[in-house]
């Protein structure tokens, strides 16, 4: 009986500690909005700046340029990182696959937030 009695006081315990943690779920969904500056950093730790500079062209074409470029086609950097739009600032075969090998590994484990911050980062580049 007392075996039972424990087994119930450990049942419930895990019950409300469960019950707990689903209520705690949403607030972390809450805090998804990133910053610029967390786009900033992200572009600096992901990799982004090793390529891409504000003003000149490294490897892959400036910032400035990609912002002036997607502009004028109302496009979303977003979706290009995504992988759902293709390339429309710098279409030589060559330069495209360098940066689809990025897209292809290491930009796919990027979450929407972090996407969004990248991209907030980028069109605050004036
Ligand atoms: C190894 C170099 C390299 C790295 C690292 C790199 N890029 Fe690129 N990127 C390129 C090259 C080259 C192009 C030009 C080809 C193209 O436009 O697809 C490009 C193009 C782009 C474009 C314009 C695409 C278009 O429409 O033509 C965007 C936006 C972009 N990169 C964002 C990023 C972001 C964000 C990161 C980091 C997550 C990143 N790149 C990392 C080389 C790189």
């Amino acid at each position: 009986m007392k075996k039972t009695i424990l087994m119930l006081a450990i049942i419930s315990l895990i019950t409300i500690s469960c019950g707990d943690k689903k209520k705690e779920e949403p607030k972390s969904e809450i805090i998804t909005e990133l910053t610029v500056e967390d786009g900033k950093e992200l572009f600096t730790s992901k990799t982004c700046a090793t390529c891409h500079q504000p003003d000149v062209k490294l490897i892959g074409p400036s910032i400035k340029d990609i912002n002036k470029i997607y502009g004028e086609n109302n496009a979303s950097i977003v979706s290009f990182l995504k992988g759902e739009l293709s390339p429309i600032v710098d279409t030589d075969p060559g330069q495209v696959a360098i940066m689809k090998a990025n897209l292809d590994s290491f930009v796919k484990d990027l979450t929407d937030a972090e996407l969004k911050a990248i991209e907030k980062y980028m069109l605050s580049v004036q």
